[in-house]
């Protein structure tokens, strides 16, 4: 039996598309697609129709499906659901103590080196059983989902030996099968190097390439690879080689670039076609050539620089450059423990001098194509799937980044499905 959804009366219908667009740049980013006063048809999961109400043929609704049902969404605007094209939300544990250090002044850099960050969670997460840390995962997957993300990108990178790293994904995996949720999978069994590997990082490069990678590939527990390319981690050739071996198995690059330093991870990421290079504090005029006319998205993670007082990447430049950009959460629980995309929007436009339009962009349409969903998520599309929320009464979009501590989603339609 055919399932629908009418949503009508819809104040204002938010990133609307009549021609398809896989991603956003420069000065373009400022323009956003809407209908006001509209409806949106959903039937089957996908988006079927939408315009404006006073086109709406209520009857041929009906006739095509019968049980459809009728929200009214008088006084409330609908937005796609928000993609999160970057997180590390499969971890057991949490970090508070080392966030006590920050406050005490250490850098992300020295707790680190003195074993804590990464290595810490791989710690604990090699204690914690499967099962519990998908429970406490699920826990975090809800959180978000009830903040509006419809769609998100986890990372391994807290397991760093075969075991842990299959572990990891293994929950990722269990995730994307009971989820209602779109979820991407990424290797990134280069995040930090273990302790026994101390002094012999190569070694390491060389467990991840020819130990973890082609059993990844082979029980296809990942989408794309990463590498955490920077100053103290991951140099340009370890990854060079990493990605290498990913790319030979069908992995496309995902790079964690320039958070640090000018690493030349920027370049490395184009120069292997990656689909998006993340983070990007440290970005200059090199690094804008390299990504103009490549086809990696710049995605930059405002809740990581916020959280670790670190400076934040050129924003403004980038774009009247010419590039497109992804916001997206980082979520993880040593540089951003939060998955609250509304909050990134926010801090968007209050810490990066991002418009209200352009933040809407970039944790949509543009963080959709940074996970490879531009065909099926990320604006409201005929074809799409139904990904959508519904907000409380508010005056208008900029209000949402605005209103930056207010809970303004009322209601959430996954694939078609009222499920809050
Ligand atoms: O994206 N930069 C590297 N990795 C994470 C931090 C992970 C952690 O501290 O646990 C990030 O910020
Ligand atoms: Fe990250």
């Amino acid at each position: 039996m055919l399932t629908g959804l009418l949503i009508k009366n819809i104040k204002c219908l938010v990133q609307t598309e009549d021609v398809f667009r896989s991603k956003v740049c420069g000065n373009e980013m400022s323009e956003l697609n809407t209908v006001t006063e509209a409806f949106l048809y959903i039937r089957d999961g996908f988006i079927s129709d939408f315009g404006k109400m006073k086109d709406l043929k209520k009857g041929n609704i009906l006739i095509d499906n019968p049980q459809v049902e009728i929200v009214d969404a008088s006084g409330r605007l609908v937005f796609p659901s928000f993609c999160d094209s970057h997180t590390h939300l499969v971890y057991a544990g949490s970090r508070e103590i080392e966030y006590t250090d920050k406050i005490r002044g250490l850098s992300y850099a020295e707790i680190a080196k003195r074993g804590g960050g990464i290595l810490n969670s791989a710690k604990k997460l090699h204690e914690t059983s499967k099962d519990e840390l998908f429970n406490q995962s699920m826990t975090r997957i809800n959180e978000i989902i009830s903040l509006g993300t419809g769609a998100v990108e986890i990372k391994s990178g807290y397991g760093l030996n075969l075991e842990d790293e299959l572990k990891i994904l293994r929950v990722i995996r269990k995730i994307k099968d009971t989820c209602p949720i779109e979820v991407k999978a990424t290797f990134l069994g280069a995040h930090a190097v273990p302790e026994e590997y101390k002094n012999r990082q190569e070694k390491y490069v060389d467990t991840v390439i020819n130990e973890m990678i082609p059993v990844v590939a082979s029980e296809e527990l990942a989408d794309y690879i990463d590498v955490f390319c920077d100053r103290g981690f991951f140099t340009v050739e370890d990854t060079e080689r990493i990605l290498m071996a990913g790319m030979k198995y069908g992995l496309t690059a995902k790079l964690h670039a320039n958070e640090l330093d000018y690493s030349g991870g920027i370049q490395t990421g184009v120069k292997y076609n990656a689909l998006s290079v993340d983070h990007l504090e440290c970005t200059g005029d090199e690094e804008i050539q390299a990504l103009l006319g490549s086809e990696t998205m710049a995605t930059l993670l405002p809740g990581s620089a916020f959280f670790l007082g670190m400076p934040d990447p050129p924003v403004r430049k980038m774009i009247n450059a010419g590039l497109p950009i992804a916001l997206a959460s980082d979520y993880n629980p040593g540089s951003s423990p939060s998955g609250n995309m509304k909050l990134i929007m926010s801090l968007g436009c209050i810490k990066l001098r991002m418009l209200p339009e352009e933040v809407i962009n970039a944790v949509t349409i543009n963080s959709a194509y940074a996970m490879g969903l531009s065909d099926t998520h990320g604006s409201i599309a005929r074809g799409k799937v139904a990904n959508v929320f519904i907000t409380k009464e508010i005056p208008s979009y900029e209000f949402m980044p605005y209103a930056f501590g207010s809970d303004l989603i009322d209601t959430i339609i996954l694939k078609g499905k009222i499920i809050k």
